[in-house]
């Protein structure tokens, strides 16, 4: 098939044959302003040709549009899907119907996550860890990947190509027109590296740790990390491999993000007291008022912070819908080395920030004072209070660091 999509060639033998997905505004939750792709590669050996995981099903016109550009596509010998979620697999049914490989490949819980998907007709046979394919001249090696960031995540390398496709890791939600990490704005990239890590790794950072270390033990002086979502990296890859491991660790830092709600400002007032305490106290407050920060970038935020303090209004006997939305999407990411506290007006009963400093505990956030409730309005005392949780906040961050 024809059409208006262009492979774009990595080497004489591997290309690039994604998808650009520039109106994607939430990836299942995480907001992503910039949209993002799906990268998808073409591997021809002397002997065989293999697509190395396909797009979302909306995009299959796009995937067939540039493998097109190479090749005819229904010579495609063998398809190997890294990982199973349908950003990647959405139209492998489709494809393997059209291209008819001789084989599908996955690893052994892939497998299974592509049959829960698809239904028994779609056959994949089962990669082991370490196990290789010869193309004929090129070969590509399977190295499983376990939870990063899915049970059957794997990754298949090129030894002779020194590419990496790395399917989520190393991801960025961005879409570009370049392919490449020094062809693009590089605090842009890093943000959106981060913002990755901290909405779909930081859960597993142990495992992720772990997974960069392997990677790293296969000795390979990578040339490419062909990662599935945004620009492959070639030119910044020791520091996406470090960042990977600092963010791992979540060290803290003097950076505190200051996480509020407001009614009728008086918890806003309680936030920029705070503030004033952590600046004055040698740290970095991130204040984010949810009226206007994204749970994802909170999260982002979060993981390269110290300290979370957190403002909690009641209202209706219970906190703020849109904080207990991102306080359990939060606790759901796990993130580490924290210190906290909560503070909050209320009219009748303090429960927001009971609510608040419970869902603190469950992040296993270390808690330095108890719940600043305030009643209605805080007085000049009340926020003399909340400058004082701050002062005493960075003092904490500054022995931390
Ligand atoms: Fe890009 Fe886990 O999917």
């Amino acid at each position: 098939m024809q059409g208006p999509f262009k492979a774009v060639p990595l080497s004489d033998r591997v290309f690039w044959v994604g998808a650009v997905d520039w109106a994607l505004r939430n990836f299942h939750g995480y907001a992503t302003p910039g949209g993002t792709t799906y990268n998808a590669f073409l591997v021809r050996g002397e002997k065989k040709t293999v697509l190395i995981d396909t797009t979302k099903k909306a995009f299959l016109d796009e995937l067939l549009s540039r493998i097109a550009s190479v090749m005819d596509p229904g010579k495609i010998d063998i398809i190997v899907s890294n990982h199973a979620e349908m950003d990647h697999s959405g139209c492998l049914p489709e494809v393997a119907a059209l291209v008819k490989p001789e084989k599908i490949l996955a690893s052994e819980p892939g497998v299974q996550a592509l049959a829960g998907h698809f239904g028994p007709d779609l056959k994949v046979q089962a990669v082991k860890d370490g196990e290789a394919l010869d193309l004929g001249g090129l070969t590509l090696r399977f190295t499983a990947t376990r939870m990063l960031h899915w049970p059957e995540s794997m990754v298949t390398w090129s030894p002779e190509e020194r590419i990496l496709f790395a399917q989520d890791i190393f991801g960025s939600h961005l879409a570009t027109c370049e392919r490449f990490d020094d062809q693009v704005d590089e605090s842009l990239l890093d943000w959106e590296a981060a913002k990755y890590f901290a909405n779909i790794l930081m859960p597993y950072a142990v495992i992720v740790a772990k997974g960069v270390e392997k990677l790293k033990s296969l000795g390979v002086k990578w040339k490419i990390l062909a990662t599935d979502h945004g620009p492959l990296w070639r030119s910044r890859i020791e520091d996406i491999l470090e960042n990977y491991l600092l963010w791992s660790e979540q060290r803290p830092t003097k950076k505190a993000v200051v996480l509020y709600e407001t009614m009728w400002g008086s918890t806003e007032k309680m936030a920029r007291a705070v503030a004033a305490g952590l600046i004055e106290g040698g740290a970095s407050p991130k204040v984010m008022p949810l009226s206007g920060s994204h749970r994802s970038d909170v999260a982002t935020e979060v993981l390269q912070a110290g300290a979370l303090l957190v403002g909690a209004p009641t209202i209706n006997a219970g906190m703020y819908p849109s904080l207990a939305d991102t306080l359990t999407y939060l606790q759901s990411l796990k993130p580490k080395n924290l210190v906290g506290a909560v503070f909050g007006s209320y009219g009748w009963g303090p429960v927001g920030v009971k609510q608040a400093q419970a869902n603190l505990l469950v992040m296993k956030v270390e808690t330095l004072a108890e719940p600043l409730a305030v009643k209605f309005v805080p007085t000049p005392e009340d926020l003399m209070k909340c400058k004082e949780l701050g002062l005493k906040t960075a003092k904490v961050l500054a022995e931390r660091v």
